[in-house]
């Protein structure tokens, strides 16, 4: 049993990131590692070129988000952490199984659509074949299975449609090269929304530094965003139908249930008849304890780039050890002569 995930590196991290996948990856890393299971979690850094960017910026994400995701509990020693760019690997796979994607196949990609928009003369190869390098991130180690946001799963689809083609035509039935890969698509995580504006997604991208929580802010800046956060008049209602056509109150109540493990109607069943002056700082205060710790650590961490990299060098180690044998059978079965 493995799990395999990757992640674009970004900065400037803020609660719907650690809402939307790294507490995710912290729970499968305790719950899989407790069943003797792997986890391997990387940082997507090879995909990140696929759209104009910058490259000073690339590197400073890719340690960012190490920063964070280990101030977050991912744990170096139970999971493999590592960044693609440092596992050849994972380029060499994707040329290796370019000769089994279909172009029609990758031309149905909802993203490539997306992303490349009327201009697709104009987008990146790269953008192209994405979900190529994307199938080699979890064919290389055998992943038996793959959290991935519901958008991603039309990619995963393609990986499996890899894995079984070239199974088909370069593998045996009963020695297969690869496993095709399960998806995991964790529990609709909530949808963290701006504290300005209930309708938008927090973002970083956001002009407004009042609309996100930073993984970096302390207690006060916490207590005061959360005091000053966009709310309409009425108290809390005490059922769900009552929060329809207030979307901030909406985004505060799935705020407080995702931090409190708990149900949105929960914190109804406890809130109701409250106005915000009550339940703000009591949403405040829940939140200052629980990602406190986590800031501190990230704060610190942050700033040690030789503990990151440290942190990147050993998993990407481990990484290279784990993907050998794959490459390996797989030049091998397309009869590319290796010595
Ligand atoms: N494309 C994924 C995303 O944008 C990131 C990713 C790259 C990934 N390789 C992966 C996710 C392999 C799961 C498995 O979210």
């Amino acid at each position: 049993m493995r799990i395999v995930s990757g992640i674009q590196p970004t900065g400037n991290l803020h609660l719907g990131n650690y809402l939307g996948a790294i507490r995710n990856w912290v729970r499968m890393q305790d719950e899989w590692s407790a069943k003797g299971g792997e986890c391997l979690y990387f940082l997507a850094d090879l995909h990140a070129i696929s759209m104009p960017h910058s490259p000073a910026e690339l590197a400073a994400n890719t340690r960012e988000m190490v920063a964070a995701l280990v101030s977050c509990g991912i744990d170096p020693d139970k999971s493999v952490l590592f960044n693609q760019a440092q596992v050849p690997a994972h380029a060499e796979m994707q040329w290796l199984l370019n000769g089994t994607a279909r172009m029609g196949w990758l031309n149905r990609m909802t993203q490539w659509k997306d992303k490349a928009g009327k201009n697709r003369e104009g987008a990146s190869v790269a953008l192209f074949t994405y979900p190529v390098l994307q199938a080699a991130d979890v064919l290389l180690y055998q992943a038996t299975h793959v959290p991935v946001g519901e958008d991603q799963k039309q990619h995963l689809e393609l990986a499996r449609d890899v894995a079984q083609k070239f199974n088909n035509d370069f593998a045996s039935e009963d020695a297969p090269v690869f496993t095709l890969p399960d998806p995991i698509i964790p529990p609709e995580a909530a949808r963290i929304m701006s504290l300005r504006d209930g309708s938008a997604k927090m973002s970083k991208s956001d002009p407004s530094d009042m609309s996100r929580i930073n993984l970096t802010d302390d207690a006060d800046a916490i207590m005061q965003k959360v005091r000053k956060a966009k709310t309409d008049p009425e108290p809390l209602p005490g059922t769900m139908e009552g929060l329809a056509g207030r979307p901030e109150a909406n985004n505060l109540v799935g705020i407080y249930a995702a931090m409190a493990g708990i149900s949105p109607a929960d914190v109804l069943a406890r809130f109701e008849g409250q106005g915000f002056g009550q339940f703000k700082p009591a949403l405040g205060e829940l939140l200052v304890e629980k990602l406190s710790p986590m800031a501190a650590r990230y704060r610190e961490l942050r700033e040690d780039r030789a503990a990151l990299d440290a942190i990147l060098a050993k998993g990407a180690e481990k990484a290279r050890a784990l993907a050998a044998p794959t490459l390996a059978r797989t030049y091998d079965a397309l009869g590319l002569v290796r010595g």
